[in-house]
């Protein structure tokens, strides 16, 4: 645990030392859960939702993409069910004060005893090696069996408790399990009560006429009150599908995990609508195909998993989530969710409004269903930069931190260094830049030993360092450093655009997709 805390303060201090992210507000001692994105974390961002969008809208003939506002008008939420429904449970700490949600209390408990499990499984894995059969083992061992069934036994009991608003069993659970202020040990709770997470503001200049307005807590709704404006302006058949991306606000309970959970961030979402009845078809086409993008960047197999909801939203029929392994565990990374006809029908019943399709193959008018893919924008970034955060022990004993960023999400996908800041290598390295500009994002870096700016650029996740010296005013050729192997090739200038495509293009990595 104490490495794993140790791993993610790195994390924090590396993303503020090369310009990824900052505290909000930092002169005035900072805003509780909200981050400002430095010079390389508004690349790196921009990149990543460069990255989904290129996948979703412009690889799908039949998905858009639209920008909606983020004021809506208030009734959205009331038919959405938000006014009602999007609550958290919380639960006070006594003693220390301090404020949790219940529900994470109890997932994470729960968790403790799977991750035992796990410890069992991968024992029993390393002793029995290629016989080793996993199902078997589960099934048969009575360790395993014992914490596999505690860990769903409190996850079921949560989820009927929740969902029968029974907030007093979900004290009595906590105690139960002997659940402790994590901080603190204190057992002395409060009971649980439920929060709502959404932000209230006014719009309109006269108090009196003012209309009480919510900064939106999900983009999803941008797209359902404009699927007939889409649909028709767009022509589009079903099934097709609406993306955006776009802030979203809640009024966290927690919020103690860096840029895991805040009060303001970003989605990426797409509702596909389909025909009533061929929903769960398209659910599992959804999460093979959004777990196969998460894999294309190349972050490691081992650190995904689903995980099928127990407890279901409010209009949803099933949901899931693709966890990553963040550095303090697996957590939710994406939600995949059947979320039914219960949207569009609510806004028909609010707005008196109809939100129907015409089938013209089945000759019939009817509210399609959705299958909605939402993944954090944020919680994207904090998986691909906390991954890519490494400390290497080299051949000759030193050591070198290197943001090994997947190529085509670095901020600067190349630096061009003059060896020496005289002789006309400055403006040889000038005018490679020049010309590699037009294309991806280039720096010139002179200052410092060429080795200290190859650890820099390291630390900075470029990926490639290319070095002009003396024989590159003789023969247009220079090094270009890789910053994963470190490796070094003489190539000729002219050969460095296609160099640098290859491995940074969009197209190159989705296509590990296929
Ligand atoms: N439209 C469905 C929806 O909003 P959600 O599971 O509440 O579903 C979707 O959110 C995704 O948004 C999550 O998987 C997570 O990546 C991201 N997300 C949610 N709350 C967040 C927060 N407070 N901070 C950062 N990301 C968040």
């Amino acid at each position: 645990m104490a490495k794993q805390d140790d791993q993610f303060k790195n994390v924090i201090s590396h993303a503020k030392e090369y310009g990824y992210i900052f505290q909000s507000s930092e002169i005035y001692d900072g805003l509780s859960a909200v981050y400002d994105y430095g010079q390389n974390g508004a690349e790196l961002k921009k990149n990543i939702r460069e990255y989904w969008w290129k996948s979703m809208v412009q690889m799908h003939e039949n998905i858009v993409g639209i920008d909606a506002a983020i004021f809506m008008h208030p009734t959205t939420w009331k038919a959405s069910g938000h006014v009602d429904a999007f609550n958290d449970p919380l639960i006070d700490n006594k003693d220390s004060k301090k404020r949790f949600r219940a529900d994470v209390l109890i997932e994470d408990h729960a968790e403790k005893i799977y991750q035992k499990a796990q410890k069992e499984i991968e024992k029993a894995r390393a002793k029995y090696g290629d016989a080793f059969n996993e199902e078997e083992f589960k099934a048969t061992n009575t360790r395993v069996k014992d914490y596999l069934a505690k860990n769903r036994e409190i996850l079921e009991r949560m989820a009927r408790s929740l969902e029968t608003e029974n907030l007093a069993d979900v004290k009595a659970l906590i105690e139960e399990l002997e659940i402790a202020d994590p901080d603190t040990g204190s057992k002395n709770w409060t009971d649980v009560r439920q929060f709502n997470l959404m932000f209230g503001t006014k719009l309109g200049a006269e108090a009196a006429n003012a209309m009480d307005l919510y900064l939106r807590p999900e983009t999803a709704q941008g797209i359902f009150v404009n699927f007939l404006n889409v649909q028709k302006t767009g022509r589009m058949k079903v099934p097709f599908g609406i993306a955006q991306t776009g802030k979203a606000f809640r009024n966290e309970i927690v919020a103690r995990q860096f840029i895991f959970r805040m009060r303001e961030f970003e989605q990426m979402e797409m509702q596909f609508f389909v025909r009533p009845g061929e929903e769960m078809k398209y659910y599992e086409y959804w999460k093979e195909t959004r777990l196969k993008w998460h894999l294309s960047l190349g972050l490691g197999k081992e650190n995904y998993r689903f995980h099928d909801h127990e407890k279901l939203a409010h209009y949803a029929n099933a949901a899931a989530d693709i966890e990553f392994n963040f550095p303090f565990g697996f957590k939710e990374l994406e939600g995949i969710h059947s979320r039914t006809d219960f949207d569009l029908k609510a806004h028909e019943e609010h707005s008196g409004k109809k939100l129907q399709y015409f089938d013209p193959e089945l000759n019939e008018n009817y509210v399609p269903y959705v299958v909605e893919t939402s993944v954090g924008l944020d919680r994207m970034f904090l998986a691909v930069f906390s991954t890519s955060l490494k400390e290497e022990t080299l051949e000759d004993g030193s050591t070198r931190t290197v943001l090994s960023l997947p190529a085509v999400l670095a901020p600067t996908k190349a630096a061009v260094l003059p060896l020496v800041k005289k002789d006309g290598l400055p403006d040889v390295a000038r005018q490679i830049i020049e010309d590699l500009k037009w294309d991806f994002n280039v720096a010139y870096d002179e200052k410092d030993a060429v080795g200290r700016r190859y650890r820099r650029q390291d630390a900075l996740g470029t990926p490639f360092c290319i070095t002009v010296d003396h024989q590159t005013l003789e023969d247009q050729t220079v090094t270009i450093r890789h910053r994963d192997t470190m490796a070094q090739d003489r190539v000729a200038i002219s050969e460095l655009r296609g160099i640098i495509n290859d491995e940074v293009s969009v197209r190159n990595w989705l296509l590990k997709m296929k």
